[in-house]
């Protein structure tokens, strides 16, 4: 692009080029800011910053769009497979049937896990919440997994991101299983990813296991709608943490530990917490429709509004009718899903909400499923990192082979300066 940004600073003009995205978004290269100036931008949040040029998502928070490398998240949750979508994320191109077959079945081969990792998993309390568990077994990854990678041999790169791939499924069921308290489930190699998943989180020791077409179907569209979403808290913690060279699994581990938090991935869990309170309340909606229009009471409706959706979240017009579906073929009646359905429809036809343009965010749905699927509440994060490992598999391999350089933002100082020092004994 040849336009530049002027600065003037200290009576000297300084000019700055812009970069120009393939879908026509714009920002300034401050690249040579510090060096030619001496001075650094200040951005808490990152509310304007852009970390690294990417390949990977585009979103369009007006438009209310989200593509994944070039394709409509709409036609990818309608006609792919996860395992096609995290094909697609990581190496860039839709597989073929061959690329496809290929990856699932080195993803059978790589997906025991060491039987040590379950005594680590044991000696967690039943309580513990299950995305510290998750964190911690994904960094265990790393000490039965030593090799160290070779990000510049293709062979190195593909066998450390099949190996993730086929063991981070198997600690997320497992990590389920222990909150149920039921028998750890091995993959099994004649099942596809996501019905894999599914078998190893709900097939019981004393029945036969029929797997659900809708369920199933419902969990491939979830987890390729969490798959990735650019530069994100938890993407970025594995972007940051990678950039030191550390090592995949440490990074992932990183990412989950950073998508735990409320504001991030525990958003889901919060929503369902708040239908459970509503009810323990007597399932009044009105009242709590009031105390979220109450600019004195701080209470929010959790699953609506997003920061950077300001039109309907994409993911959540998706996911509204696999819920649906989900719900009509289990025959699910739970009053939690009524005072939900109440909820959404007064905030749709609310002149607050609507005004706002606060839309139920995919949060708000997916929690429903999980819930009507019998995954307990606090599991709805680690379903969400679940998701969301292609993504950050994706985005870590794009900033190694991009060589780039160790993330080390600076800061202002606003501390005290120049003091005596007192001795202990003095003080
Ligand atoms: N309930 C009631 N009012 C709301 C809500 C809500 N959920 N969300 C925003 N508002 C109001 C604000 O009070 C504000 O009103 P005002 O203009 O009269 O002051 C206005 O809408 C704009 O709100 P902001 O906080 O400025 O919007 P922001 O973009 O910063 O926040 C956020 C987005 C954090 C998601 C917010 O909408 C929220 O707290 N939602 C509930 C939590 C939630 O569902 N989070 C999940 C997000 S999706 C995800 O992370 C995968």
């Amino acid at each position: 692009m040849d336009q530049t940004v002027k600065l003037t600073y200290n009576d000297k003009i300084y000019e700055f080029p812009l970069v120009e995205g393939t879908e026509n978004e714009v920002g300034i290269d401050i690249k040579a800011l510090r060096a030619q100036t001496g001075l650094v931008t200040l951005d808490p949040g990152f509310k304007n910053s852009g970390s690294c040029k990417s390949e990977i998502t585009f979103l369009d928070g007006e438009k209310g769009e989200l593509k994944y490398r070039g394709y409509s998240i709409d036609d990818l949750a309608d006609g792919a497979s996860f395992l096609e979508v995290a094909y697609l994320l990581i190496f860039g191109k839709l597989p073929t049937s061959d690329q496809l077959n290929k990856f699932q079945s080195d993803i059978h081969q790589e997906s025991l896990v060491d039987e040590d990792l379950k005594a680590i998993l044991k000696s967690f309390p039943r309580k513990a919440h299950p995305m510290g568990a998750l964190a911690s077994l994904t960094s265990a990854l790393t000490a039965f997994n030593p090799e160290s990678v070779d990000v510049d041999s293709e062979e190195d790169m593909y066998h450390a991101i099949v190996t993730i791939m086929a063991k981070f499924p198997v600690l997320c069921a497992w990590t389920h299983r222990k909150v149920k308290g039921l028998p750890l489930n091995y993959s099994s190699n004649d099942l596809n990813y996501v019905d894999n998943i599914a078998q190893m989180m709900f097939r019981m020791p004393n029945g036969t296991y029929t797997p659900s077409t809708t369920v199933n179907s419902a969990l491939n569209k979830l987890l390729i709608l969490h798959a990735d979403h650019e530069q994100n808290c938890s993407t970025s913690t594995v972007r940051i943490v990678g950039s030191s060279h550390a090592g995949l699994f440490a990074s992932v581990s990183a990412g989950i530990s950073a998508l735990w938090g409320p504001l991030h991935g525990g958003a889901n869990q919060a929503v369902i917490e708040m239908l459970e309170a509503i009810k323990a309340d007597g399932g009044d909606t009105k009242k709590y429709m009031a105390k979220a229009k109450d600019k004195n009471d701080p209470f929010r409706l959790m699953g609506f509004g997003h920061r950077v959706y300001k039109n309907f979240d994409p993911r959540a017009r998706i996911i509204k009718v696999a819920a649906d579906e989900v719900l009509n073929e289990m025959g699910i009646e739970d009053p939690i899903l009524d005072i939900a359905k109440g909820l959404e429809q007064e905030a749709l036809n609310d002149p607050y909400f609507v005004d706002r343009k606060l839309y139920p965010n995919v949060d708000f749905y997916s929690g429903i499923i999980y819930r009507a699927m019998g995954i307990p509440t606090e599991m709805f994060t680690v379903m969400f990192a679940l998701g969301r490992l292609p993504g950050w598999i994706a985005q870590w391999r794009e900033m190694r082979k991009n060589n780039e350089p160790i993330g080390r933002p600076r800061q202002i100082y606003t501390g005290e300066v120049d003091l005596t020092f007192v001795p202990l004994d003095k003080r």
